[in-house]
């Protein structure tokens, strides 16, 4: 069943769903079963939340100014499709949002939800780094399942989510980032994005399931600090304006939610390989691989179905295969 929404989530949809057209407060109060009083009122505390309406007589209001801000009812309000009830919790801080959400699967709240934070206090990344989690603009977001499937199947999730992602965020910004394995999204050898997915297993099932995407959206050129400003972009540097995040963070969830069902359904197959290998920065150049003390050098050939790293070795011979791993490009 889903959740009664909100007189403002309604709001938000109606005039949505009109755009560039107006929507008359009758035609609202009248949705709503409430009176337009009521309805004022609604849209005076949306006012002060960053929206303004554009009013004309006869015809009604629609949205002239949407906020610069994440705020979780817009979120909603753009949802469409399988995605339209998604549940969005957003925080003013958290230590992570990986963090937030297992805990709340662990108490039992029903999946799937996102948990999206302006600034996290311990964001986490792979291999025990830290992700810079300022309140700059940057999106912060973990997105939580109870998928029942063997732990075999997941190596290759953090992969499919990163194919989905860049494509994406190729649609939005008119611009791919590239995938460096596993598990960052790069512009020009700087990084824009980094995931990561950490999972409760039980017997022989994956029963919690949290993907953390963290992703530099909006902080403005010149604002990283001295250690990352070499190594880190956003996509508004990228694109020369601010996107919008609430439209982008909307967009996110249906993708996410899409390829998480193809994920689950096995589909993703068809296409996973192929698509990773077309984002792949690492294809065809010099690479070293890290892996519990031992390091091999050669030349990354892609991955295989199963999400492995492909690494031909000056030797000759089969590619060497890695499930883990920490990656550099050597030239
Ligand atoms: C990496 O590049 O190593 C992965 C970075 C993942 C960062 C995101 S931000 C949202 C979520 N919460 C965390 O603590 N980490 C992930």
């Amino acid at each position: 069943m889903s959740p009664t929404p909100s007189t403002e989530l309604v709001i938000l949809r109606e005039l949505l769903a009109r755009e560039p057209g107006f929507m008359s407060g009758a035609a609202l109060a009248g949705k709503l079963g409430i009176s337009r009083v009521a309805v004022w009122q609604h849209m005076e505390k949306l006012r002060s939340q960053g929206f303004e309406f554009e009013a004309a007589r006869a015809r009604g209001y629609r949205i002239s100014r949407r906020p610069s801000e994440l705020h979780p009812t817009f979120i909603a309000a753009q949802l469409k499709g399988r995605a339209r009830d998604f549940s969005v919790t957003l925080l003013d801080e958290i230590d992570s949002t990986n963090d937030e959400a297992a805990r709340q699967l662990a108490a039992g709240r029903a999946a799937p939800f996102v948990v999206l934070a302006r600034r996290q206090t311990r964001g986490r990344g792979r291999l025990g780094r830290s992700w810079h989690s300022e309140a700059n603009g940057n999106l912060y977001a973990s997105f939580a399942f109870r998928p029942h499937l063997a732990p075999a199947r997941m190596p290759t999730f953090t992969l499919w989510m990163g194919v989905n992602v860049c494509e994406l965020i190729a649609n939005i910004c008119h611009t791919p980032p590239g995938l460096k394995w596993p598990n960052d999204l790069l512009f020009d050898g700087r990084k824009a994005g980094g995931m990561l997915t950490e999972a409760r297993i039980d017997a022989d099932q994956i029963r919690d399931l949290v993907f953390g995407l963290g992703l530099n959206l909006n902080s403005p050129a010149g604002t990283w600090p001295a250690e990352l400003a070499r190594h880190a972009v956003s996509l508004a540097e990228k694109t020369s304006a601010p996107l919008d995040p609430n439209h982008f963070t909307a967009a996110l969830i249906g993708r996410v939610l899409m390829a998480y069902t193809e994920f689950v359904d096995g589909d993703y197959l068809k296409t996973f390989a192929d698509r990773w290998n077309r984002l792949d920065l690492l294809r065809g150049h010099h690479v070293a691989v890290l892996q519990g003390g031992k390091r091999v050098a050669g030349i990354a050939a892609g991955v295989d179905d199963s999400g492995a790293l492909l690494v031909r070795s000056a030797a000759g011979g089969r590619p060497h295969r890695f499930q883990a791993g920490d990656v550099t490009l050597e030239k």
